[in-house]
């Protein structure tokens, strides 16, 4: 197989403080509401004057790193200056309705780059520098020590008012102490990018398809039967990725598309397709037999996955726009044996299980999440009535939080005693190096 050059790289070029600190001050003054961040530093990386690639990368990590440890910045600057501080609680709501005065950018990176391990080279001495290290330290040590519950959970990116949604969690999933603590300390490290063939391959089909990627530059390897990438060239430059032979998805979401089962001549309707990611994984062992309908609210993102699905060249997936208002007008032969096998409801939500890889994300989510939650329960409300008798309908989402998952699920039985719960589950992390996500899937029993 032909080798694909890796992007040209000048590993020895050291980003600059200028450059990381303009970038912050254009981030805090030209995207208030916080748009996904990876896609507004490719608009900026495309305006104006181009970083080297290494630099951009070394950009793109820094603010991602800002991301994660925003809070905690914050944090070690007011334990700086009052080291008795313990209204975390009230700072914790004030702080994220953007009401508070933050740390000066010149403090704030500095506690970045201490948390983030990096060594960016600052052009200046800042005051009480060797008291800020000494501090950085002291604070360090009270979490290995366990002293101080809520610096614990700074120190990781989560927010005080948060440690209720942890302690949900773990109370749902049972999770150990040892399983509690990993989930939260995992939460600044990205986990790998996970890879799925397009079609169904035998073993010795995808022990060839991690060669290729290897042979291509991308560090690539096989996790219990599961292809990832965990560094090297980028994967789209891959000759494998670029002649349709794999998708990147996540492990947790192909989880998803694996807990209804899908087979060849299955008719399956995916309510909240968005850009195709557990259509195009059902389509991929269904051998072009029986039909996926993937509808979403979001008419761009359809168009997406209609690219998508012609690369792969699945030709079973029809989609159209639909806005959960009221139950899908049932396409012929799908009303003609009472409705679909199988319904997929991937609810919009908090998307909380996926802040390893967005960290930005985590800001974006409000305390009160109530017209989310109307939302969700209106969809799978509206999704369940296309189900046929015996039919499946799996709920699903990428958050960890218990109000997004299984509270819907028990509102949803309560209300539709026609259905009856087969199981629920978290995916992915903290079991496997994944993101978080959920399944509940049901049975249509009457
Ligand atoms: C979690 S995403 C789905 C991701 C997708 N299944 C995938 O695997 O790529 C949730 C989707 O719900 C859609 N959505 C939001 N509100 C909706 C509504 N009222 N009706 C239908 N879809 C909606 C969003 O556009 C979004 O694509």
């Amino acid at each position: 197989m032909k080798k694909i050059p890796a992007p040209m790289t000048d590993r020895h070029s050291p980003l600059s403080y200028h450059d990381l600190l303009a970038t912050w001050q254009q981030w805090m003054d030209e995207a208030p509401d916080f748009p996904p961040l990876d896609q507004w530093l490719r608009k900026q990386a495309k305006r104006g004057e181009k970083l080297p690639f290494s630099q951009r990368q070394q950009l793109h990590d820094a603010m991602m790193q800002a991301m994660h440890f925003r809070q905690l910045a914050d944090a070690l600057e007011i334990l700086f200056k009052d080291p008795e501080f313990d209204d975390w609680y009230n700072w914790d709501m004030i702080w994220s309705q953007n009401s508070l005065p933050k740390a000066i950018p010149q403090h704030f990176w500095y506690w970045i780059q201490l948390r983030s391990g990096e060594n960016w080279q600052t052009p200046y001495q800042l005051s009480q520098q060797k008291e800020r290290r000494r501090h950085f330290i002291d604070c360090r040590t009270r979490v290995q020590q366990q002293e101080h519950p809520v610096l614990a959970l700074l120190w990781y990116g989560i927010r005080p008012n948060w440690s209720t949604l942890i302690e949900d969690r773990a109370a749902a999933s049972e999770w150990t102490p040892q399983a509690r603590t990993h989930f939260v300390r995992s939460q600044p490290h990205r986990p790998p990018l996970w890879l799925r063939p397009a079609n169904m391959i035998d073993d010795h089909q995808l022990t060839q398809l991690e060669q290729a990627l290897q042979q291509d530059g991308v560090e690539a390897g096989l996790e219990n039967g599961r292809l990832q990438a965990t560094g090297g060239s980028d994967i789209f430059y891959s000759q494998a990725f670029k002649n349709g032979e794999l998708e990147v998805q996540d492990l947790a979401s192909q989880m998803i598309a694996e807990s209804l089962n899908p087979q060849p001549g299955d008719k399956i309707w995916d309510a909240c397709a968005g850009a195709g990611g557990k259509s195009l994984a059902m389509a991929s062992v269904m051998q072009q037999k029986g039909s996926i309908t993937a509808t979403d609210i979001n008419g761009r993102k359809l168009e997406e996955l209609k690219r998508r699905s012609k690369r792969a060249g699945y030709r079973n997936i029809r989609s159209f726009e639909w806005d959960g208002d009221s139950p899908l007008r049932l396409p012929a032969e799908i009303k003609k044996q009472g409705g679909f096998d199988k319904v997929l409801v991937d609810a919009p939500c908090s998307s909380s299980g996926t802040w390893r890889r967005n960290p930005d994300a985590r800001w974006r989510t409000t305390d009160r999440r109530v017209d989310l939650h109307k939302l969700q329960q209106k969809l799978l409300q509206q999704a369940a009535r296309g189900v046929r008798q015996d039919g499946l309908l799996a709920y699903a989402t990428c958050s960890w939080f218990v109000d997004e998952n299984e509270d819907q699920v028990k509102e949803f039985l309560k209300q539709n005693p026609d259905f009856t719960l087969l199981h629920q589950n978290l995916l992915g992390s903290p079991e496997v190096n994944s993101d978080t996500m959920f399944v509940a899937v049901m049975k249509r029993v009457s």
